[in-house]
């Protein structure tokens, strides 16, 4: 009876981690069952990879990515607790991208350790120790969604599991009543700000948090400086220029997020992924 009590509790603990071989490369944190799982330099080898032919946004050159199959892992190697649905890659200078679990299902990344088959730290040195990359070669109706940009995180050491309603949906809460400008405004944050700013205290540590008070105090000048601000600060020529009209979305925001006081507030879901192409053959491990 007892042998078969153990028995029942190891299969239903699901994977344990086991300790990191070498210096740690990565860890998975967050809504992970029996987390955090760390991996070492000398586990990578051990982890599903998988590789691709892509276009870095940072470099605009084609180039052959190989390395850890994020999807594979999230699916095989650690159990995903409830509620975790965004996976957020916190790489090099405090960037922190949220990405939908489901987009990892449907366009599979890879954490790059190798880059035309030398190390990610020759190919470009901000992208060690892992360069998160999307295969835009093999599919390419991915780059139409703008979010794919900043969803390429160089320097990438952690990946934490989150719930997106309970952390970057609460953030970007409109008060109800809210104008549609207040409401397109926390989309355009979510998709081309939160991964190097914080909001409400979720997001990136590249830049300060954003607040009202940048934006109230003279909202020409800041329209102005937002034109070019994504291209320079993200280092990739081809960065978008932020519109009037987005800017003005974004000012609406955190002017309704001042007045509201304490309005209730209606959640803001995440932006909807539109429709991409049919996924490419599977070459390894089930879906997540
Ligand atoms: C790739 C990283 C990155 C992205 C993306 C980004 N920023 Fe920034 N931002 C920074 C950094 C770094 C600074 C501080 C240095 C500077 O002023 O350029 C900054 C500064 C700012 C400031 C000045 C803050 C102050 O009070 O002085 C504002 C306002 C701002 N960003 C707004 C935005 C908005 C709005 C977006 C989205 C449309 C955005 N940023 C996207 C990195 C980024």
């Amino acid at each position: 009876m007892r042998v078969l009590t153990v028995a029942v509790l190891v299969a239903c603990s699901g994977p344990q981690p086991r300790p990191p071989k070498g210096e740690v490369a990565v860890s998975f944190e967050g809504r992970v069952e029996n987390g955090p799982f760390r991996f070492g330099k000398d586990d990578l080898a051990r982890l599903p990879r998988h590789g691709f032919k892509a276009v870095s946004p940072f470099t605009g050159k084609e180039a052959k990515f190989e390395g850890l199959a994020v999807t594979a892992i999230l699916a095989d190697v650690l159990e995903l607790a409830k509620g975790g649905d965004t996976a957020v890659f916190h790489g090099q200078g405090g960037y922190a991208a949220p990405v939908p679990i489901a987009a990892l299902r449907q366009l599979r990344p890879v954490l790059a350790d190798k880059v035309d088959g030398v190390s990610v730290g020759e190919w470009r040195r901000d992208a060690a120790p892992l360069q998160l990359a999307w295969p835009n070669v093999e599919q390419p109706g991915i780059d139409s969604d703008p979010r794919m940009r900043w969803w390429w995180v160089a320097g990438v050491r952690k990946v934490e599991i989150q719930n997106w309603i309970a952390t970057y949906g609460r953030a970007l809460r409109v008060p109800q009543g809210s104008s549609d400008e207040a409401r397109l405004g926390a989309e355009a944050i979510s998709v081309s700000c939160i991964g190097c700013h914080m909001v409400r205290g979720v997001g990136g540590t590249r830049g300060p948090e954003l607040k009202n008070a940048a934006v109230r105090r003279d909202p020409r000048a800041f329209t102005a400086r937002m034109r070019e601000h994504l291209a320079k600060a993200s280092g990739m020529e081809s960065a978008p220029e932020t519109s009037s009209v987005a800017a003005r979305q974004i000012a609406a925001f955190f002017h309704a997020v001042d007045l509201a006081g304490t309005r209730p507030e209606e959640e803001v879901q995440p932006p909807e992924l539109p429709a991409l192409p049919p996924p490419v053959p599977d070459d390894y491990g089930p879906r997540i």
